[in-house]
Protein backbone atom coordinates (compact mmCIF):
# COMPACT_ATOMS: atom_id res chain seq x y z
CA UNK A 1 0.00 0.00 0.00
CA UNK A 2 1.39 3.53 -1.01
CA UNK A 3 -0.39 6.58 0.69
CA UNK A 4 0.00 10.09 -1.02
CA UNK A 5 -0.43 12.38 1.89
CA UNK A 6 -0.59 16.50 0.19
CA UNK A 7 -0.42 18.76 3.20
CA UNK A 8 0.75 22.32 4.11
CA UNK A 9 2.57 21.06 7.25
CA UNK A 10 4.61 17.81 6.42
CA UNK A 11 6.26 17.79 9.73
CA UNK A 12 3.04 17.37 11.84
CA UNK A 13 3.39 13.45 10.32
CA UNK A 14 7.28 12.70 11.63
CA UNK A 15 5.91 11.30 15.33
CA UNK A 16 3.02 9.50 14.21
CA UNK A 17 4.71 7.52 11.38
CA UNK A 18 8.28 7.21 12.98
CA UNK A 19 6.54 4.87 15.77
CA UNK A 20 5.07 1.37 16.59
CA UNK A 21 3.10 -0.50 14.22
CA UNK A 22 3.14 2.58 11.14
CA UNK A 23 6.66 1.92 11.51
CA UNK A 24 7.01 -1.48 11.87
CA UNK A 25 5.37 -1.84 8.61
CA UNK A 26 7.05 1.10 6.71
CA UNK A 27 10.26 -1.29 7.34
CA UNK A 28 9.04 -4.28 6.20
CA UNK A 29 7.82 -2.69 3.00
CA UNK A 30 4.35 -3.19 3.66
CA UNK A 31 3.86 0.03 3.52
CA UNK A 32 5.08 3.44 2.24
CA UNK A 33 4.26 6.92 3.04
CA UNK A 34 5.17 10.02 0.78
CA UNK A 35 4.43 13.67 2.00
CA UNK A 36 4.41 16.23 -0.47
CA UNK A 37 3.81 20.02 0.87
CA UNK A 38 1.46 21.46 -0.86
CA UNK A 39 3.47 24.85 -0.94
CA UNK A 40 5.96 23.47 -3.01
CA UNK A 41 3.68 23.42 -6.13
CA UNK A 42 2.36 27.01 -5.46
CA UNK A 43 2.91 29.50 -8.30
CA UNK A 44 4.43 32.80 -8.03
CA UNK A 45 7.29 33.87 -5.25
CA UNK A 46 5.78 33.74 -2.44
CA UNK A 47 4.19 30.63 -3.14
CA UNK A 48 1.05 31.79 -1.77
CA UNK A 49 -1.68 28.63 -0.72
CA UNK A 50 -4.34 30.49 0.60
CA UNK A 51 -6.51 33.75 -0.35
CA UNK A 52 -9.73 35.26 1.56
CA UNK A 53 -13.14 34.21 0.32
CA UNK A 54 -15.23 35.64 -2.34
CA UNK A 55 -18.35 36.91 -1.49
CA UNK A 56 -16.46 38.24 1.78
CA UNK A 57 -16.86 36.70 5.24
CA UNK A 58 -13.87 35.79 8.14
CA UNK A 59 -10.75 33.45 7.57
CA UNK A 60 -8.96 32.15 4.71
CA UNK A 61 -9.68 29.87 1.95
CA UNK A 62 -7.37 26.82 0.83
CA UNK A 63 -6.44 28.11 -2.84
CA UNK A 64 -7.04 25.38 -5.89
CA UNK A 65 -4.40 25.73 -8.02
CA UNK A 66 -1.51 24.60 -5.58
CA UNK A 67 -3.50 21.70 -4.86
CA UNK A 68 -4.34 20.61 -8.31
CA UNK A 69 -0.59 21.02 -9.27
CA UNK A 70 0.42 19.06 -6.19
CA UNK A 71 -2.01 16.46 -6.90
CA UNK A 72 -1.60 16.14 -10.96
CA UNK A 73 2.69 15.97 -10.57
CA UNK A 74 2.30 13.17 -8.23
CA UNK A 75 -0.06 10.84 -9.78
CA UNK A 76 0.00 11.61 -13.08
CA UNK A 77 -2.85 13.42 -15.74
CA UNK A 78 -5.46 10.61 -15.07
CA UNK A 79 -5.21 9.02 -11.61
CA UNK A 80 -6.51 5.54 -10.84
CA UNK A 81 -6.40 5.82 -6.84
CA UNK A 82 -8.74 7.21 -4.89
CA UNK A 83 -8.38 11.01 -4.33
CA UNK A 84 -9.24 11.71 -0.53
CA UNK A 85 -10.04 14.86 0.36
CA UNK A 86 -10.46 15.10 5.15
CA UNK A 87 -13.25 17.26 5.77
CA UNK A 88 -16.10 17.24 8.15
CA UNK A 89 -18.24 17.22 5.52
CA UNK A 90 -17.08 13.78 4.49
CA UNK A 91 -18.93 10.50 4.75
CA UNK A 92 -18.02 9.25 8.34
CA UNK A 93 -15.36 6.80 8.47
CA UNK A 94 -15.73 3.71 9.37
CA UNK A 95 -14.56 0.06 9.74
CA UNK A 96 -16.20 -1.12 6.70
CA UNK A 97 -14.81 2.16 4.74
CA UNK A 98 -11.47 1.48 5.75
CA UNK A 99 -11.55 -2.48 4.97
CA UNK A 100 -12.81 -1.08 1.40
CA UNK A 101 -10.10 1.53 1.41
CA UNK A 102 -7.18 -1.51 2.37
CA UNK A 103 -7.66 -2.75 -0.81
CA UNK A 104 -6.32 -0.31 -3.48
CA UNK A 105 -2.65 -0.89 -3.64
CA UNK A 106 -2.32 2.94 -3.86
CA UNK A 107 -4.60 6.18 -1.76
CA UNK A 108 -3.62 9.53 -2.04
CA UNK A 109 -5.25 12.01 0.64
CA UNK A 110 -5.17 15.90 1.00
CA UNK A 111 -5.43 17.61 4.34
CA UNK A 112 -7.51 20.64 3.96
CA UNK A 113 -7.11 23.66 6.79
CA UNK A 114 -7.82 26.91 7.53
CA UNK A 115 -11.63 27.86 7.15
CA UNK A 116 -11.85 25.67 4.26
CA UNK A 117 -10.62 24.57 0.94
CA UNK A 118 -11.72 25.93 -2.53
CA UNK A 119 -15.21 23.86 -3.70
CA UNK A 120 -13.66 22.96 -6.97
CA UNK A 121 -11.12 21.09 -5.08
CA UNK A 122 -14.30 19.06 -3.81
CA UNK A 123 -16.07 19.17 -7.43
CA UNK A 124 -12.78 18.22 -9.67
CA UNK A 125 -10.53 16.96 -7.84
CA UNK A 126 -11.34 14.81 -5.16
CA UNK A 127 -12.78 11.15 -5.75
CA UNK A 128 -14.28 11.01 -1.93
CA UNK A 129 -14.08 12.84 0.94
CA UNK A 130 -13.96 11.88 4.63
CA UNK A 131 -14.67 12.92 8.17
CA UNK A 132 -13.27 11.07 11.18
CA UNK A 133 -16.50 12.67 13.25
CA UNK A 134 -18.86 15.20 13.72
CA UNK A 135 -16.37 17.92 15.42
CA UNK A 136 -13.88 20.08 13.41
CA UNK A 137 -10.43 19.59 13.74
CA UNK A 138 -7.90 22.73 12.86
CA UNK A 139 -6.71 20.61 9.45
CA UNK A 140 -7.07 17.41 7.63
CA UNK A 141 -3.64 16.21 9.43
CA UNK A 142 -4.61 14.19 12.33
CA UNK A 143 -7.73 12.84 10.31
CA UNK A 144 -5.15 11.65 7.53
CA UNK A 145 -3.22 9.68 10.00
CA UNK A 146 -6.03 8.01 11.40
CA UNK A 147 -7.15 6.93 7.28
CA UNK A 148 -3.46 5.51 7.06
CA UNK A 149 -3.36 3.95 10.72
CA UNK A 150 -7.04 2.36 10.55
CA UNK A 151 -5.90 1.43 6.52
CA UNK A 152 -2.29 0.54 7.66
CA UNK A 153 -2.97 -2.05 10.82
CA UNK A 154 -5.71 -4.15 8.13
CA UNK A 155 -3.32 -5.10 5.61
CA UNK A 156 -2.42 -8.60 5.70
CA UNK A 157 0.80 -9.25 7.59
CA UNK A 158 1.03 -5.50 9.03
CA UNK A 159 -0.20 -7.19 12.80
CA UNK A 160 1.50 -10.60 13.45
CA UNK A 161 -1.22 -13.02 13.54
CA UNK A 162 -3.46 -13.42 10.72
CA UNK A 163 -6.70 -12.69 11.79
CA UNK A 164 -5.61 -10.44 14.67
CA UNK A 165 -8.18 -7.73 13.69
CA UNK A 166 -11.21 -10.28 13.27
CA UNK A 167 -12.19 -9.35 17.23
CA UNK A 168 -11.51 -6.02 17.30
CA UNK A 169 -14.53 -3.71 18.06
CA UNK A 170 -16.56 -2.57 14.68
CA UNK A 171 -14.55 -5.36 13.12
CA UNK A 172 -18.02 -8.11 13.48
CA UNK A 173 -19.83 -4.64 14.10
CA UNK A 174 -20.22 -5.38 17.73
CA UNK A 175 -17.88 -3.71 20.75
CA UNK A 176 -15.33 -5.40 21.47
CA UNK A 177 -15.72 -8.25 25.01
CA UNK A 178 -13.51 -6.83 28.15
CA UNK A 179 -9.80 -8.40 27.85
CA UNK A 180 -7.75 -9.71 31.10
CA UNK A 181 -4.48 -10.42 31.47
CA UNK A 182 -2.07 -11.95 34.59
CA UNK A 183 -2.31 -11.35 37.31
CA UNK A 184 -5.92 -13.27 38.38
CA UNK A 185 -6.61 -10.96 41.34
CA UNK A 186 -5.27 -7.20 41.97
CA UNK A 187 -6.14 -5.08 45.03
CA UNK A 188 -8.89 -7.79 45.60
CA UNK A 189 -10.23 -7.15 41.75
CA UNK A 190 -10.45 -10.53 40.13
CA UNK A 191 -10.78 -11.82 36.58
CA UNK A 192 -14.27 -13.33 35.48
CA UNK A 193 -13.62 -17.02 36.67
CA UNK A 194 -14.86 -18.58 32.95
CA UNK A 195 -11.93 -17.22 31.43
CA UNK A 196 -9.62 -18.82 33.78
CA UNK A 197 -12.11 -22.04 33.65
CA UNK A 198 -9.99 -23.50 30.71
CA UNK A 199 -13.10 -24.03 29.12
CA UNK A 200 -12.96 -22.80 25.73
CA UNK A 201 -16.43 -23.17 24.02
CA UNK A 202 -17.97 -21.32 27.45
CA UNK A 203 -15.40 -18.78 26.83
CA UNK A 204 -16.30 -18.41 23.37
CA UNK A 205 -19.89 -18.09 24.51
CA UNK A 206 -18.96 -15.83 28.04
CA UNK A 207 -16.70 -13.53 25.11
CA UNK A 208 -19.86 -13.39 22.59
CA UNK A 209 -22.48 -12.19 25.35
CA UNK A 210 -19.96 -9.62 26.71
CA UNK A 211 -19.45 -8.03 23.64
CA UNK A 212 -23.61 -7.89 23.26
CA UNK A 213 -23.99 -6.32 26.56
CA UNK A 214 -21.19 -3.89 25.88
CA UNK A 215 -22.73 -3.10 22.71
CA UNK A 216 -26.30 -3.07 23.89
CA UNK A 217 -25.19 -0.70 26.48
CA UNK A 218 -22.87 1.68 24.97
CA UNK A 219 -24.06 1.87 20.83
CA UNK A 220 -27.43 0.78 20.56
CA UNK A 221 -27.36 1.98 17.46
CA UNK A 222 -24.62 -0.76 16.43
CA UNK A 223 -27.03 -3.95 16.82
CA UNK A 224 -29.35 -2.52 14.26
CA UNK A 225 -27.18 -3.27 11.63
CA UNK A 226 -24.77 -6.20 13.07
CA UNK A 227 -25.39 -9.79 11.95
CA UNK A 228 -26.86 -11.61 14.45
CA UNK A 229 -27.53 -15.26 15.56
CA UNK A 230 -30.63 -16.20 17.01
CA UNK A 231 -29.28 -17.37 20.31
CA UNK A 232 -27.29 -13.47 20.03
CA UNK A 233 -30.92 -12.01 19.65
CA UNK A 234 -32.54 -14.04 22.83
CA UNK A 235 -29.64 -12.62 24.71
CA UNK A 236 -30.16 -9.50 24.16
CA UNK A 237 -33.92 -10.19 24.86
CA UNK A 238 -32.98 -11.22 28.39
CA UNK A 239 -31.08 -8.13 29.04
CA UNK A 240 -33.99 -6.03 28.02
CA UNK A 241 -36.47 -7.83 30.05
CA UNK A 242 -33.61 -7.18 32.91
N1 LIG B 1 -10.86 18.51 9.04
C1 LIG B 1 -11.44 19.25 10.01
N2 LIG B 1 -12.28 18.50 10.74
C2 LIG B 1 -12.23 17.24 10.22
C3 LIG B 1 -12.89 16.02 10.54
N3 LIG B 1 -13.77 15.92 11.52
N4 LIG B 1 -12.60 14.94 9.78
C4 LIG B 1 -11.74 15.02 8.76
N5 LIG B 1 -11.09 16.14 8.42
C5 LIG B 1 -11.33 17.24 9.14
Amino acid sequence: MHFDIFTLFPAMFDGVFSESIIKRAVEAGLVSIALHNIRDYAPGKHRVTDDTPYGGGGGMIMKPEPIFYAVEAVLGPQPDAPIILLSPQGRLLTQRIARELSKHPRIALICGRYEGVDERVRQYLATDELSIGDYVLSGGEIAAMVVVDVVTRLLPGVLGEPGATFEDSHAMGLLEYPQYTRPPEFRGYTVPEVLLSGNHAEIVRWRRQESLRRTWQRRPDLLEKAPLSEADRAFLRRLEET
